[in-house]
């Protein structure tokens, strides 16, 4: 074994999990390499969040069935994150070329797993239902220097009715706040600019471990840290305190985005969800936090098409987006997963109504993410470079304080790298629906 690869799918928390496999193997002493074929050992951190996660995943690894890599090596084939917690053994039975399956609680383990594989010739099942460690602790490989993801809490106690998260994840556990401060610590002085806190819903850090949620307290000690940018997710609509608002409206180091999904605006279906909140209610936070925060970018994920889901109730979710004026909303069509309460509930909703209902309410979104950035239009925002647009190498590529991506043009001389990694200040001069465009304010 001396190269790997590792392919992420699904959300936030796959990915750190991602920078920390890379970083476990490569303190291995083996090597990333950028694509699988060069691969000695290939890691697939996998999601089962809907279906079509679930089978993306399948038809990857099956397509993996020359165990050899491109110089005649024999490759380890690895299946990690939420996937691989809740099939275990039975992945092996469906793609018997896989030779290590781990699961979300045991990824310090991935190197032994994959020294026995090799070793006997046999592949491995390791999955734990519970751990005491937090994947935090383990060295990281980092996909921008500047960035990090700091967890806050792991697991889920919302079992939403159609959620697998709490399933492959397991209970809500948080980390106690001198860690993550340490952690912030560390990263400061290691250079990163921007830390993402995460949490399936990190409004309810601390209750576990504290006896009631303190997450304001976490944003204003990262905070004190002298990391410049702080971003966060997910937030549970219903359990956003007044005091999280206060410390985004006075803490400059708290970014003024907030990702707040609302799933449907039909207190029926809320219901059905298991969401305990109401639209009205829904409503009274996002106009609290814009009375707060008036400039807030605000994101939120919408299901369509949830068993009983009526058009009257769709009609109720159209008008909680545009009402809540959202920046972005990320959508999806219902997707029944085995295990959760609503794959078996009656009325599921036909294929061709649901995607009817996606089409519509993805134009209210366009409409409102184009009125949200118009208003940018003539501003200066301190915009952190990523590098360049994947479609235009001379084309720079990076975030404003919303969030929002910001492409300028390079001037001729200059070089990416100049901007990479730096906070450089943009005079907005056009709006589009998912891009700001400007030039370099001197
Ligand atoms: N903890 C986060 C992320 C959950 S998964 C949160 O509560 O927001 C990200 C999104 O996937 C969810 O917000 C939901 O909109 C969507 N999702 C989850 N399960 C789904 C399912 N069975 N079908 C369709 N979308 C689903
Ligand atoms: Fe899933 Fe709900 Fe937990 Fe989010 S809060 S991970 S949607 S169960
Ligand atoms: Fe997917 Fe697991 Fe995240 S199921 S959304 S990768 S917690």
């Amino acid at each position: 074994m001396q190269t790997f690869h590792v392919r992420t799918f699904g959300c936030q928390m796959n990915k750190h999990d991602s920078e920390r496999v890379a970083g476990l193997l490569r303190s291995d002493g083996l090597e990333a390499v950028p694509y699988v074929d060069d691969a000695d050992v290939v890691v697939y951190m996998t999601c089962c969040v809907r279906e079509n996660a679930d089978e993306r995943l399948r038809g990857q690894v099956a397509s993996l069935k020359a165990v050899k890599n491109a110089r005649g090596g024999r490759q380890l084939i690895a299946v990690g994150g939420c996937i691989g917690q809740r099939d275990g053994e039975i992945l092996l039975r469906q793609l018997p070329h896989v030779d290590v399956v781990f699961g979300t609680h045991n990824i310090a383990h991935l190197p032994a797993l994959l020294e026995a594989a090799e070793r006997h010739r046999k592949p491995q099942v390791e999955i734990l239902e519970e751990s005491t460690d937090f994947a935090s602790d383990l060295p990281a490989e980092r996909e921008h220097p500047w960035h990090a993801w700091v967890p806050i809490t792991v697991g889920c106690d919302n079992f939403c009715s159609y959620c697998i998260v709490p399933h492959v994840r397991g209970r809500e556990r948080s980390r106690e706040l001198d860690d993550i401060v340490a952690e912030a610590e560390r990263l400061r002085a290691e250079g990163v600019l921007e830390v993402t806190l995460l949490g399936q819903n990190v409004n309810s850090y601390g209750r576990d471990l504290y006896g009631s949620p303190r997450f304001a307290e976490v944003l204003e000690a990262v905070a004190a840290t002298g990391i410049p940018r702080i971003r966060f997710a997910t937030s549970h609509p219903k359990d956003l305190l007044d005091a999280t608002i206060r410390t985004m409206a006075n803490v400059a180091e708290v970014m003024p985005y907030l990702h707040l999904p609302v799933q449907s605006g039909s207190n029926d279906v809320l219901a059905a969800m298991n969401r305990h909140y109401a639209k009205e209610s829904y409503l009274d936070l996002v106009e609290r936090l814009y009375d707060a925060i008036p400039d807030l970018a605000l994101s939120t994920d919408v299901i369509v098409g949830f068993p009983g889901e009526t058009d009257a109730d769709f009609e109720d979710t159209l008008d909680v987006v545009a009402t809540s004026r959202v920046d972005q909303a990320f959508t999806f069509i219902y997707s029944p997963r085995a295990g959760t309460p609503a794959a078996t509930m009656p009325d599921q909703v036909p294929r061709e109504v649901a995607q009817e209902r996606f089409d519509r309410l993805v134009e209210v979104v366009h409409r409102s993410a184009l009125e949200k950035n118009v208003p940018f239009v003539g501003s200066v925002q301190p915009v952190l470079f990523a590098g360049t647009s994947k479609r235009d190498r001379r084309m720079l590529s990076g975030r404003s304080p919303h969030n929002k991506v910001v492409h300028v043009a390079l001037a001729e001389g200059e070089e990416a790298a100049d901007y990479a990694g730096r906070i450089v200040d943009v005079r907005i001069i056009e709006a589009q629906t998912w891009f700001l465009a400007g030039e370099i304010a001197r």
